[in-house]
C-alpha cells in the first residue's frame, strides 16, 4: 500500500471521507489529495510525485507557496510574540493598503473566513437600510451559511421576470432560511428593475461577485453593473460586491476598479491572505458606522486580526502593488488561457478557456465564448463527462486540477506570480496528450 492509500485508511477513522473538509476530497482520486510540501508553483504528495499546482488552494496562494516574503513576515510576527485580539500599528497599515486596491473602503473591518466577512456585510446592510431581504444572482456563491448559500450549483425555475426559485445548496438548512432571500438571473437589468419594484423598500442588500470565478469565470456586463450601480442608488439598496475570489485577482487589483464601478460595501479575503487565514469587509463610512463601538450593530471574533495573518497580508498587498506584477500575472495567464483554447480547436473539441488576470475557467462543451455570461447557456452546454475525463487524465501526469466543478458550473482554476513560463509550456505539451484522449 503506498504512503497516499495509508494515510487515506488512516483518515478515515477520524474525519469523514477521510478529508478535514468537505471539499478536500477529490472525486477522481476518490479520497483527498495527501500532500508533503509545497514550493513556488509546484506541490508533492506525500508518495513524492510533483504537480504543477492549478488549483492554487482555491485561490488562497496568488502569490505562490512558500513565498520568502511571506515566510519573513510570518517570521516578523514571530519575533512580536504571534499574539492576537490586540490591535497594533500593523493594523493601520493593512487599513491604508487595503484602501488602497478596494477605494470603494472608507472604513474597514477585519475577519477571518470569506463566509465570515459576507455574513458581516449583511448584518451591516440589514442595520443599515432596516429592511431585510437579500437580494443574490443564481450561480454566484457567498459562502456557507443558511442565509446566503443558495442557487450556486444548479438550475432551478424561474419566472417570466428573472426571478429564480431560491434553493438551498445543502441539506440541513430550517425551512425559513430562505425566506429573506430573492434569486434572481444574472447580468440582465430588466430583472432586477421588476425585483425592485416587486420587493420595493424591503430589500436591504444586493451581493453579487463582479467576476464569478466560482462558475468559471463568468463576467460581469459592465453595463449591468453600472445600471445595478444606478438602480441601488435610486432605491437606497446596500450594493455589495463579494470580491473574496475575484479582489487582487487582476489588473490593478480589484474588480471594482477593474469594472469601474463602485460598491457600497466589499467583501475581502483569499488573495489578500497569500495562504495565511485573515477577510476583511468594508464601505462607506456612513454605512460601516453602524458597527460598534459607533453604532449598535456588532461583529467581532476571538482571532480576527490576529499577528501572524496581519504582517502577511500586508506583504501580500505590498506585492500586488508592485510595478510588473500584473504584467508577469497576464503573461503568463494569456500564455496559458490562449493555449488551451488552441488545443480545444486543434484537436476539433468544443470549448474554450476563458481567464481574466489570475484565474480561468475551462469551458468543455461550450462553443461560443459569448454563451460564458450566461449561467443557463452554459448550464445546459457544458459537457461533464469531457470534463472528468480532462481531471482524470490530468493527475497522472503531474497537473493539479482539482475536482471543484459544481453540478452545472465549470470549475474554476488559477496561476499565481509563481508559475513560469517553463511552467505554462510543460502544462500544455501534456495536455497536448490529453486532449487526444479527450
Ligand atoms: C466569492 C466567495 N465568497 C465567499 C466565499 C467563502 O469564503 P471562505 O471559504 O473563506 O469562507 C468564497 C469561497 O470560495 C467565495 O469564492
Amino acid at each position: 500500500m503506498d504512503r497516499m492509500q495509508e494515510i487515506y485508511q488512516q483518515a478515515q477513522q477520524y474525519y469523514i471521507g477521510g478529508a478535514s473538509a468537505g471539499q478536500r476530497y477529490n472525486a477522481v482520486l476518490k479520497q483527498p489529495l495527501y500532500i508533503d510540501h509545497a514550493d513556488g508553483s509546484h506541490i508533492w504528495d506525500v508518495n513524492g510525485k510533483e504537480y504543477i499546482d492549478y488549483h492554487c488552494c482555491a485561490g488562497a496562494s496568488l502569490f505562490g507557496h512558500n513565498h520568502p516574503r511571506l515566510r519573513k513576515a510570518i517570521g516578523d510576527a514571530m519575533e512580536k510574540g504571534f499574539f492576537m485580539n490586540f490591535d497594533t500599528a500593523y493594523h493601520v497599515e493593512l487599513g491604508r493598503l487595503l484602501q488602497q486596491v478596494f477605494p470603494s473602503c472608507e472604513k474597514i473591518r477585519l475577519a477571518n473566513t470569506g463566509s465570515e466577512a459576507t455574513q458581516a456585510a449583511l448584518r451591516v446592510a440589514r442595520s443599515f437600510t432596516g429592511r431585510e431581504k437579500v437580494v443574490r444572482f443564481e450561480g454566484h456563491f457567498h459562502g456557507m451559511y443558511e442565509n446566503i448559500w443558495f442557487n450556486h450549483n444548479d438550475v432551478h425555475a424561474a419566472d417570466a421576470y428573472g426571478e429564480v426559485e431560491t434553493v438551498p445548496d445543502s441539506a440541513g438548512f430550517p425551512s425559513n432560511a430562505k425566506d429573506n432571500v430573492v434569486t434572481v438571473v444574472f447580468n440582465d437589468i430588466a430583472a432586477m428593475e421588476h425585483i425592485a419594484q416587486k420587493y420595493k423598500g424591503e430589500i436591504a442588500a444586493v451581493i453579487l461577485e463582479p467576476l464569478c470565478y466560482n462558475c468559471g469565470c463568468y463576467e460581469s456586463r459592465k453595463n449591468f453593473l453600472e445600471q445595478l450601480r444606478a438602480l441601488c442608488t435610486r432605491e437606497n439598496i446596500v450594493l455589495i460586491f463579494d470580491e473574496v475570489i475575484c479582489g487582487l485577482r487582476m489588473r490593478p487589483g480589484s474588480a471594482q476598479l477593474h469594472y469601474g464601478v463602485l460598491p457600497d460595501m466589499t467583501c475581502m479575503a483569499k488573495a489578500i491572505g497569500g495562504g495565511l487565514p485573515i477577510s476583511a469587509f468594508g464601505g462607506r463610512a456612513d454605512i460601516m458606522s453602524v458597527l460598534n463601538p459607533i453604532g449598535n450593530t456588532t461583529v467581532s471574533g476571538t482571532y480576527t486580526g490576529a499577528l501572524i495573518p496581519v504582517i502577511a497580508s500586508i506583504e501580500c498587498l505590498k506585492m500586488a502593488l508592485e510595478p510588473g506584477f500584473y504584467d508577469q500575472i497576464e503573461m503568463i495567464g494569456n500564455r496559458l488561457y490562449s493555449g488551451i483554447s488552441s488545443l480545444f480547436a486543434q484537436h476539433g473539441k468544443k470549448g474554450h478557456c476563458r481567464g481574466v488576470g489570475a484565474r480561468f475557467g475551462i469551458y468543455f462543451g461550450v462553443e461560443d465564448p459569448e454563451d460564458d455570461f450566461d449561467f443557463r447557456k452554459v448550464a445546459a452546454a457544458q459537457d461533464r463527462a469531457m470534463y472528468k475525463k480532462f481531471v482524470t487524465e490530468c493527475l497522472p501526469r503531474g497537473l493539479w486540477f482539482h475536482d471543484t466543478a459544481g453540478k452545472v458550473s465549470p470549475a474554476h482554476y488559477g496561476i499565481t506570480s509563481a508559475h513560469t513560463v517553463q511552467d505554462i509550456d510543460e502544462t500544455l505539451n501534456k495536455m497536448d496528450d490529453i486532449f487526444a484522449r479527450l
